[in-house]
């Protein structure tokens, strides 16, 4: 049984880090020996490693996952854009404190600055209570227990890449100031929840242009559920959502994103008149014993 990377399935993880890197002209084994020394333990952080599909296919052990893709540029019908950054390599640092992820965090861009440049660099944090800035709650439609979890989460067993993951990371920037202008009732409808109590809205309440709309759908019959670990980030200025989610097929993902789109029907996710995507890349989050093989060369 493949194993996944430490610290996936660990929640909350009230701080994190997001890091996208792009390769400049570095050997392979340069690049292995600097994602060693990278990935050594740091107390209190969990520091993952994901890689597009170039990448992988560069340095990786001869085969890819099947689906894996790179992340390209999408729009609706309404105007909305999702633009495609695909960088080489992700890294997520997470944990509870901040200092810890710090720790972390200086431990990975000393080894990694000499060949890759560092494109995306963003701090994330959890509320109290998971909200994120809009005031609604995320993260209560995840799978809700560990075995639910794996499985929307992890290539199966079976399959290459087993114990590993498809990702999605993009940034979404916030115009908050229109959506808290909005009656809270305006709110919930374009989310699809209740804002104080975190209840769904149900059946004829639940519009079909609401993000849980759009984003609570079945294929062939099966839930398009994916494992979501992103926060909040950003400050006075900027700030807005880095979405992090992990898929067990490529499918969960570009159904969603087509669902939100208005690819399928028409409809587009209210929640991107509100925010809008900055960023865009897939990756692949190899098991640890892949990755292992892979710094091994
Ligand atoms: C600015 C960007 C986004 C914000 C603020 C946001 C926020 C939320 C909120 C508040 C919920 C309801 C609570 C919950 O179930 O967690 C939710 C649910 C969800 N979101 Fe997003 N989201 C964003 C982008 C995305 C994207 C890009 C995707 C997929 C590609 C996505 C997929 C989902 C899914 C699958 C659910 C759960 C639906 C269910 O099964 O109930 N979200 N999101």
């Amino acid at each position: 049984m493949a194993t996944p990377q430490a610290g996936l399935f660990n929640e909350p993880g009230r701080s994190a880090q997001y890091l996208e890197y792009q390769f400049n002209n570095a050997t392979d084994q340069d690049i292995r020996s600097a994602l060693k020394a990278a990935a050594a333990p740091v107390e209190g952080a969990a520091i993952l490693f994901a890689f597009s599909k170039h990448t992988w296919e560069r340095l990786g052990p001869g085969w890819t996952p099947s689906g894996l893709q790179d992340f390209t540029a999408l729009s609706s019908a309404k105007g909305h854009v999702m633009p495609a950054t695909q960088r080489d390599l992700f890294v997520w640092i997470v944990g509870e404190d901040r200092g810890d992820i710090m720790n972390a965090v200086v431990q990975v861009t000393q080894a990694l600055e000499p060949l890759a440049e560092l494109v995306l660099d963003l701090d994330g944090f959890k509320t109290r209570d998971a909200r994120i800035l809009t005031g609604f709650v995320d993260g209560t439609g995840n799978p809700g227990t560990d075995e639910k979890k794996r499985a929307a989460a992890l290539i199966p067993e079976g399959e290459q890449g087993a114990g590993g993951a498809f990702v999605l990371g993009q940034k979404w920037t916030h115009r908050l100031e229109p959506f808290l202008n909005l009656s809270v009732v305006a709110q919930e409808k374009i989310i699809g929840r209740t804002k104080e109590t975190n209840i769904e809205l149900e059946g004829a309440e639940l519009p079909p242009e609401s993000h849980v709309g759009r984003t609570d759908i079945d294929v062939e019959d099966v839930p398009m559920k994916m494992y979501r670990r992103g926060t909040p980030y950003g400050g006075g200025s900027d700030k807005g959502l880095y979405f992090l989610a992990f898929a067990c097929d490529m499918g969960r993902f570009t159904h969603v994103i087509d669902s939100m789109l208005g690819k399928t029907d028409g409809v587009t996710d209210a929640m991107m008149d509100y925010s809008d995507a900055l960023t865009g890349s897939y990756w692949f989050m190899p098991s640890q014993e892949d990755l292992d093989s892979m710094l091994a060369g």
